[in-house]
């Protein structure tokens, strides 16, 4: 059977390939300690639960959500955001619901791109960025992110010619996979290089909340693009609220982009389920000790999983931000991270992501989430041993 082209770029996933590494280590006995995906272990807040308890027992939430039914979402979004990063947002125009940021970010470029343009992608990045830009037929410049430049692309490397054919731009800080934050300076910068070139800006920011003790709170897109000329702003309520299997986030930013996105959503989905969206709207009016817990449990994870590494002779930056840590591989297995990944699943039941998951750049390194509690990435960092010196 053939099917669409468009599919063909999408077939190389090593995500994929680590699953059946996993699925196969754990059929041949091993134990899986899983710190390859960034799914949140923690549990939600009980505020959210029994709002979303309380609508299962409403049969009047059972049915479809058009736009208009999403209103009281899209108020309370404009709410929090305003109370945030002070900036308003009109809700009707300004504020669209998802089912989840991944959803949103893989569409937009059906919404925005013609076939053939370029978008413009961190490398290393996350693979649904790539992935939507392929289903829409774009081409993709990939802007390498290195530590000497503390993980930000430089804009000026652009070649004229792809800035010319470049439709969007995607950035996504604090990052993933490399634990980089950015400063408002740099997203000011981008937002002179978008507007000078006519390019949609597009922050993708899941991590928001993610930074810990003596960093700043990182800064919004729409802070560096206070009238809404050029950019759309992306969150999720999988990581400050654990809810990454309810699937809900939204988008913020310019109307005529979020009116495109919604356009393609339109086409596609029917929102989240009403239940959902009232357990989402309890999180952004919860108590912010709630979040700030969280964040405090993957600060004290961090800090025994990065000690436990260096105990065994691999000394990795401490992360400031996000629930990973990127860690460059020893020297024998830096060309290639898929390798490693694999073999020390099969050989210990660890499970990471390898580099060059997230694109070229991120070849020579591999990313431990760190979705355990700390006598369990001890454990792993043990086997991690045992895989590396024997
Ligand atoms: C950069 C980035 N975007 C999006 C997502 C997915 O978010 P959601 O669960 O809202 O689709 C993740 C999850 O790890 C992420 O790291």
């Amino acid at each position: 059977m053939q099917f669409a082209q468009r599919l063909q770029p999408l077939n190389r996933n090593v995500f994929a390939d680590m699953d059946r590494a996993k699925a196969q280590a754990r059929k041949a006995g091993k134990e899986i300690l899983d710190l390859s995906l960034g799914s949140s272990d923690l549990p939600v807040a009980p505020p959210i639960l029994e709002t979303i308890e309380k609508a299962l027992g409403d049969r009047t939430t059972y049915g479809y959500n058009l736009f208009a039914s999403t209103r009281f979402f899209r108020d309370a979004i404009a709410t929090w955001y305003e109370n945030r990063y002070g900036i308003p947002l009109n809700p009707e125009t300004e504020v669209l619901p998802l089912i989840g940021s991944q959803e949103g970010t893989a569409h937009l470029p059906l919404a925005v791109m013609n076939p053939g343009e370029f978008a413009l992608l961190l490398d290393p990045g996350y693979p649904s960025h790539t992935g939507g830009v392929y289903l829409a037929g774009g081409q993709i410049y990939t802007m390498p992110l290195t530590v000497e430049n503390a993980y930000l692309p430089v804009l000026g490397d652009i070649p004229p010619a792809v800035v010319e054919s470049a439709k969007m731009m995607v950035l996504s800080y604090p990052h993933n996979p490399t634990t980089a934050t950015a400063p408002l300076s740099f997203f000011q910068e981008a937002v002179n290089f978008c507007r000078q070139h006519d390019i949609i800006l597009v922050h993708d920011f899941p991590y928001h909340d993610f930074v810990f003790e003596g960093t700043t709170q990182p800064p919004s897109i729409l802070q560096a693009d206070k009238n809404k000329e050029i950019a759309i702003e992306f969150f999720t309520f999988s990581k400050s609220y654990n809810m990454g299997g309810f699937r809900t986030g939204f988008a913020v930013g310019n109307a005529a982009i979020i009116g495109a996105l919604r356009q393609v959503k339109a086409v596609v989905d029917f929102n989240q389920y009403l239940g959902i969206m009232r357990g989402a709207v309890a999180a952004l009016e919860c108590d912010r000790a709630i979040v700030d817990d969280t964040i405090k449990t993957f600060q004290n994870r961090r800090d025994a999983f990065v000690a436990a590494l260096k105990d065994m002779g691999w000394s990795v930056p401490t992360p400031t931000a996000t629930m990973y840590v990127w860690a460059q591989l020893p020297p024998a297995w830096r060309n290639d991270s898929v390798k490693f990944a694999t073999e020390l699943v099969a050989a210990t039941g660890v499970a990471v992501s390898p580099g060059a998951g997230f694109g070229k750049s991120g070849e020579g390194y591999v990313r431990f989430a760190l979705v355990h509690d700390p006598d369990i990435l001890q454990l792993a960092v043990q086997r991690l041993a045992s895989f590396l010196i024997g």
